[in-house]
């Protein structure tokens, strides 16, 4: 049976990916197959090179005006293209050839605390300044508006008093860690190949 194969977009750090990349490593029928950034100083890329995946960095002209990064997708045989920190819109081109193929996790509860801007430490302070008594983390389909594709999981904890900016970071980045590996391999379980279905 050929190999499901995933994309990763992301743009900093990229512990996801870590996470990600650990879980398919040795994997029968599903591998990262290549982890793309909008950033040359990305930490994720060397975390790509420590797995002997490929990595391939791009511009904003190459991403919104040309069709270099759909080609690479569909040279590659892409079945799904996994966002873990990625910090811009996937263009409409993209997004029209992987109908329920793109999925982004955010590091809250959706439809709180989404759109442009909304990420990082910014929504974990305004969780706090806001009183919530929880908060999470929302895996959802990727459309063209940020943070309104539909929403495939969803996972909570608690807002203590105590929490800080940094410890609630923290907490909702290992649900993040926990979960978002797993439901990407579900996922792609019931995914057929691209190449069959598109
Ligand atoms: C994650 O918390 C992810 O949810 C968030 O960026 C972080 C990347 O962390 N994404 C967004 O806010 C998208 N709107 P990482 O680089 O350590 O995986």
């Amino acid at each position: 049976m050929p190999l499901k194969r995933i994309a990763i977009f992301a743009s900093g750090s990229g512990s996801n990916a870590q996470l990600i990349m650990e879980h398919f490593k040795r994997h029968k029928e599903m591998e990262v197959a290549i982890v793309l950034s909008n950033r040359a100083d990305s930490y994720v890329l060397q975390r790509a090179d420590n797995f002997e995946i490929p990595t391939h960095v791009f511009s904003k002209e190459e991403l919104y005006h040309s069709s270099t990064i759909l080609q690479l997708l569909k040279n590659l045989d892409i079945d799904i293209i996994v966002l873990a920190g990625f910090l811009w819109l996937i263009p409409e081109n993209i997004i029209r050839q992987y109908p329920k193929r793109i999925i982004n996790i955010h590091p809250a509860l959706l439809p709180k605390y989404g759109g442009k801007g909304m990420y990082g430490d910014i929504i974990h302070e305004t969780v706090i300044a806001n009183h919530d008594l929880e908060t999470g983390i929302t895996i959802h389909y990727v459309n063209e508006t940020f943070d309104e594709g539909e929403i495939i999981y969803q996972n909570k904890c608690l807002v203590e008093n105590t929490d800080t900016t940094e410890k609630l970071a923290y907490k909702v980045h290992q649900l993040e860690h926990l979960h978002y590996p797993r439901v990407i391999e579900d996922l792609l379980k019931k995914t057929e190949k691209a190449s069959l279905a598109l």
